[in-house]
């Protein structure tokens, strides 16, 4: 297997993401966040993994909602930087989750927000978050939506000559594999899986799938901004929720 890029410590890479979250109504914040809040189990005395875990936004949240153990874990010196000095009380470390050998202990929850379309091999990835869970415990993740992965140039919508968006352009969504595009800098390597394929690599891990959420703007988003109408033709995110029983 390839060696996982890392893109988020690129200088130009890393500025450019920061502006992004910087911006209250990303749709991180409108769309992929409350979604994967309300597919959280209670959270009180549990431990939790949050793999991909960026600023450790989400790491802080899951403390707040009564976690006693919380783990973040990222391949991102720069991202964990950011993350340690703003929550010094939380464990972090800088690693690669393609491979998840190097945890020995066990977890109630395993969280990963858009992080796992990096993930080449997700069957391996899910085989192996399969085995840090206790019985009963929960994979909860967000990722690119299969529709937005699939253009091998990138996802792109038909507008009408008034720049009004008449459909997403979907193309290529059963060539799965890597995806080199442009997303802040040139070179951003995601993987694309159709959604067959996600579900059935989650099944042969062992998990049962208990819900899947395609978050899309709520009508007061629309009416603040007629441009989130277009998530109305292809959802960004997909989020699943998965039980190892
Ligand atoms: C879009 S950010 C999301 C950060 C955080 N989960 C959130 O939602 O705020 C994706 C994160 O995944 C991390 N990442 C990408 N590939 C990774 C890998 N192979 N192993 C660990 N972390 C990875 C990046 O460094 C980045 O911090």
């Amino acid at each position: 297997m390839s060696k996982a890029q890392n893109i988020y410590d690129d200088p130009d890479f890393f500025d450019g993401y920061k502006k992004l979250r910087a911006n209250r109504y990303s749709a991180n914040n409108l769309e992929e966040k409350p979604a994967l809040f309300s597919l959280s189990p209670d959270l009180h005395g549990k431990a939790v993994l949050d793999l991909g875990c960026g600023y450790g936004e989400n790491c802080a949240e899951f403390q707040a909602l009564g976690a006693v153990a919380v783990l973040g874990v990222d391949i991102s010196e720069k991202m964990l930087a950011v993350a340690t000095a703003k929550h010094p009380d939380i464990e972090f470390i800088c690693a690669d989750m393609s491979d998840l050998s190097f945890l020995s202990r066990k977890f109630d929850v395993v969280f990963s927000s858009l992080a796992l379309h990096y993930i080449e091999d997700f069957g391996a990835f899910a085989k192996d978050v399969y085995g840090l869970l206790n019985d009963g415990g929960h994979f909860i993740f967000s990722q690119e939506h299969p529709l937005t992965t699939a253009p091998l140039g990138g996802a792109s919508w038909t507008r009408d000559s008034e720049g009004q968006v008449l459909h997403y352009n979907l193309s290529d969504y059963a060539r799965g594999g890597k995806r080199s595009t442009r997303w802040i800098v040139d070179g951003v390597e995601k993987y694309h899986r159709t959604f067959s394929e996600i579900v059935n690599a989650l099944v042969d891990a062992g998990f049962t799938i208990e819900k899947m959420l395609e978050p899309v703007p709520t009508q007061e988003t629309i009416e603040r901004d007629k441009s989130w109408e277009k998530d109305l033709h292809k959802p960004n995110f997909l989020l699943i929720k998965a039980m190892k029983r």
